[in-house]
């Protein structure tokens, strides 16, 4: 018996329990760790019978189940099927795992059990059971379309995903790929995606593509991925859902906005030429009339008799004189009119001079000191641009003399690399974000308007201290209108 004895000092050394037994099922050694895995003192086990490590119900099972392994000895190894239920000294039960090896002492057969806890692993699997399981029903019932791909091969498909495609059935779906259900036209789109960084996914958002169901009928997808294991392999887990109705209604909007921003291009230009027109009316006809007028009185004067009639001629000289000075101030009030209704000065002598002149008129007439800026080549604004910018800094002006109450202006203007940069900052009250964005602001929709029809952009804004400033940015060499593609435009319906 010694040399067990110094096997069980031995199995002191390992981290399992191990217990050792003959053939009756007397335990004739055990270690520590047997001892304190069952809850026993050491050295308790010794002599007393295997079974009491079983649970009661398990003793007879556990016997059958002895005797059959004398009968073909082996070695059976941990975790080769042998599931083992220990019963500890208070009763309490634990999962383990169990190996067994036969070993011939002088004294007869012995067997040397390892025993180990397996609790924390069974636990685990149950866990990870349960995950599952709440997984699946999660997925199983929801009514999201939810697929699973493995490299574009459909591995898993929930209810919603047959009712989304119009499918025979879940089974139906098992094994096809997906780019079954994707017009040619996009299947690019989803291979690219399927190949994508998760950054670039991140980046992107949501794909976006036309799918076909099972009748044929196509319909508008956005599918959401990521990344998931299935069945130990890397797979994808697609969220789909129809945007059809979205997308629709975004296009309507889209197509609304174009015509409507269409609309008011025209409005523009038609009120420019029919501005033009009036301007020019007024310059030949007035004009002309205003001037043979002035000829006529001072002809008239000419021919006046000689020598005071009782004092008429002085009454007539000084009344002709006065109609003459109407007649000056008239010319001058004509000539007003004409600038604004026509910035002429834009076409002699282009877009800095005729701001200038804006500038300085503006002081003039409101007494409102107006400091002008302007550097660059104005060469490179074409007249229909020269012409927008010019509109939005007469508005402007307006804007600072009717709700300013401000006593100074300045105006930059940089043209720099194509593009052309504006500001007007006056020192008055200030605007806010309301009276900006009010239904009834048409002055500012109309300064914004002018320069997105050149893919120009304006803000309004009252930074730090006192006052309001307007900036512009307008590419000169950008097409006419920001054309405003969506996403999934490209593609035609
Ligand atoms: N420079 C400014 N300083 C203070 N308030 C301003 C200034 N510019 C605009 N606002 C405010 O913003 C509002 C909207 O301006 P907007 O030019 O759109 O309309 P409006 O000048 O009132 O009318 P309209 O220009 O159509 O004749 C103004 O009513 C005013 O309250
Ligand atoms: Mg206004």
């Amino acid at each position: 018996m010694t040399d067990l004895k110094d096997m069980t000092d031995v199995f002191e050394y390992l981290p399992d329990a191990v217990v050792l037994t003959d053939r009756r099922g007397m335990i004739k050694g055990a270690n520590g760790q047997a001892a304190a895995l069952f809850g026993y003192d050491p050295g308790e086990l010794d002599g007393k019978e295997i079974d009491i490590l079983v649970p009661e119900p398990l003793r007879e099972f556990h016997r059958g189940h002895r005797s059959l392994y004398y009968g073909s000895m082996s070695v059976r190894a941990m975790g080769g099927g042998l599931k083992f239920t220990g019963r500890r000294k208070d009763g309490s039960e634990f999962p383990a795992d169990i190996s067994l090896s036969p070993f011939e002492t002088p004294a007869g057969t012995i067997i040397i059990s390892v025993i180990r806890d397996v609790t924390e692993r069974v636990n685990l699997e149950e866990a990870r059971r349960e995950s599952e399981e709440r997984y699946r029903a999660l997925v199983d019932l929801s009514p999201e379309a939810i697929l699973v791909h493995a490299s574009g091969t459909i591995v898993y498909v929930n209810q919603a995903t047959v009712q989304l495609l119009l499918a025979p059935s879940r089974q139906a779906l098992i094994g096809r790929s997906f780019l079954d259900f994707v017009p040619p036209a996009y299947t690019g789109d989803v291979v690219r995606r399927m190949q994508a960084t998760p950054e670039e996914v991140q980046k992107e958002g949501p794909l976006l593509v036309k799918a076909t169901r099972g009748d044929g009928q196509e319909f508008y997808l956005e599918a959401i991925a990521s990344r998931i294991t299935h069945g130990g392999q890397p797979a994808a887990q697609v969220i789909l859902r129809d945007i059809t109705d979205r997308v629709r209604a975004y296009e309507e909007l889209r197509t609304s906005r174009e015509q409507l921003r269409r609309l008011s291009t025209h409005l523009q230009s038609a009120r420019e030429s029919e501005r033009g027109a009036i301007a020019r009316e007024i310059h030949d006809e007035l004009g002309g009339a205003l001037t043979a007028l002035k000829f006529d009185i001072a002809s008239f004067e000419e021919v006046l008799p000689p020598g005071d009639a009782g004092g008429l001629r002085g009454i007539i000289v000084e009344k002709l004189e006065s109609m003459s000075s109407l007649i000056d101030g008239t010319v001058q009030t004509m000539r007003r009119i004409i600038t604004q209704l026509r910035p002429v000065l834009l076409d002699s002598l282009g877009l800095s001079a005729a701001i200038e002149w804006l500038a300085e008129d503006f002081e003039h007439r409101t007494g409102i000191t107006c400091e002008t800026r302007v550097q660059g080549d104005d060469v490179l604004a074409d007249h229909d641009r020269a012409t927008a910018v010019y509109r939005i800094v007469q508005e402007t002006l307006t804007n600072v003399a009717r709700h300013a109450g401000a006593t100074r202006v300045e105006i930059v203007m940089d043209i720099h690399e194509k593009t052309l940069r504006l500001s007007v900052r006056d020192n008055g009250k200030g605007v806010t974000d309301e009276q900006i964005r009010a239904p009834g602001s048409f002055g500012i929709m109309g300064i914004k308007e002018r320069a997105l029809i050149f893919g120009g952009e304006v803000s309004i804004g009252s930074s730090g201290e006192r006052g309001t400033t307007v900036s512009l940015t307008l590419p000169l060499d950008g097409s006419r209108e920001p054309s405003g593609a969506g996403t999934i435009a490209h593609h035609s319906t």
